[in-house]
């Protein structure tokens, strides 16, 4: 058996009746940039998060910046997360020379430990920016309490948790502003770069339209340093003819999900989900000892696997110049040792999935 692991192809046929007339209508009428079905496709974000705005933009990376720029992060500033995700979420910080600030993490979950966050918090700290990684939104209620407390802003980094829900409220409708990414492998994936701001904050979100456009307030006048940061029409129509599909296909996913843990969950330390969220399953993560062994006999069985993440941030020699040191983050940095995703997509038959999990049994 050969298993796809995001089995993007699948889905394309899938929806390729609509994909394909959603991008004829932008080859007739040529509207690639700012096109009516981006405008279209912002509508419809608004209705699935029940948020006031949503902006899209060119990738989840530029979402970061561009609600970073929004609440005004200035050089020197600290903003506090996880170091336990991908690089965008403390590289855009880096980018606008404010310091990453690294807090352990939950050794269940894998998110920011929001326990820790108040003894990282300094008079320079300006924000939060949780992750909600692999899906699942972190401990929003606490965390969004520290920042009242201490007048810091939070950003969400939902790139990968587009459609996740922490106590009936969807991720992107919580913090001052929540971002994501519709990167091609993402659970709403374009088949492109993309992205999404969304914020209940009129003012932010004024401002995050002009930023988008070279911080134009009308053609040829700049109010701010903004950057090219459109979604393209063609990547808007995409979304569009994909997004009909998208909450059957997160029913699927959490069932893919029921049905690995079912099956893993006497043998290996399966993802915990807490009782009052819901999680996308952009990733499904186990950690085992084995790792390596695991994967490469995987493999040769045509089952694909992935790491999400082998180095933690404080460690990689882009941040050398923060001065951590190994052990600093000790959960993180065995989160990172160990963690192993199996495919995930929506598509995922029984079979497959018997196929995966037994095959794995055999070599722990
Ligand atoms: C947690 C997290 N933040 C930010 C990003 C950046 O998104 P993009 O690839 O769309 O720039 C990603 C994408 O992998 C991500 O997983």
């Amino acid at each position: 058996m050969n298993i796809d692991f995001a089995n993007l192809q699948l889905q394309y046929k899938k929806y390729k009746t609509d994909i394909d007339k959603q991008i004829e209508l932008v080859l007739n009428k040529s509207n690639y940039i700012l096109g009516e079905q981006v405008f279209e496709l912002e509508k419809k974000l608004k209705k699935f998060t029940n948020v006031k705005n949503a902006i899209s933009c060119s990738s989840g990376t530029d979402a970061l910046l561009l609600a970073m720029l929004a609440i005004d992060i200035q050089p020197g500033d600290e903003i506090i997360t996880t170091p336990f995700t991908w690089i965008s979420t403390s590289e855009t910080i880096a980018m606008l020379n404010a310091k990453p600030v690294f807090v352990d993490i939950e050794p269940d979950t894998y998110n920011i430990d929001s326990n820790l966050i108040e003894a990282a918090i300094t008079k320079k700290t300006k924000a939060i920016i949780p992750v909600s990684l692999f899906g699942q939104p972190s401990d929003m209620d606490n965390i969004q309490a520290i920042a009242n407390n201490y007048n810091l802003k939070v950003i969400i980094d939902g790139a990968q948790s587009f459609g996740g829900i922490y106590k009936n409220k969807k991720d992107s409708n919580l913090g001052d502003i929540s971002i994501t990414s519709f990167f091609p492998s993402k659970p709403l994936g374009c088949y492109g770069d993309g992205g999404a701001v969304f914020t209940n904050n009129n003012e932010y979100a004024e401002k995050i339209k002009m930023l988008r456009v070279h911080g134009q307030n009308k053609r040829n006048y700049h109010k701010y340093i903004g950057m090219g940061g459109r979604l393209d029409t063609i990547q808007a129509s995409i979304l569009l003819a994909k997004l009909q599909y998208f909450e059957k296909e997160l029913v699927d996913r959490q069932r893919i999900a029921n049905y690995y843990t079912n099956a893993l969950s006497d043998k290996f330390e399966t993802p915990v989900i807490r009782k009052d969220r819901l999680s996308t399953w952009a990733q499904y993560t186990l950690k085992i000892n084995n790792r390596n062994y695991v994967q490469d006999e995987l493999k040769k069985k045509g089952v694909p696997t992935a790491i999400f993440y082998p180095l933690p941030l404080h460690l990689q020699e882009c941040f050398k110049y923060l001065n951590y040191q190994k052990d600093d983050f000790p959960i993180a940095e065995k989160a990172c040792s160990k963690v192993i995703s199996l495919p995930m997509n929506a598509f995922l038959t029984l079979d497959q999935i018997n196929y995966i999990t037994s095959n794995l049994k055999k070599y722990i």
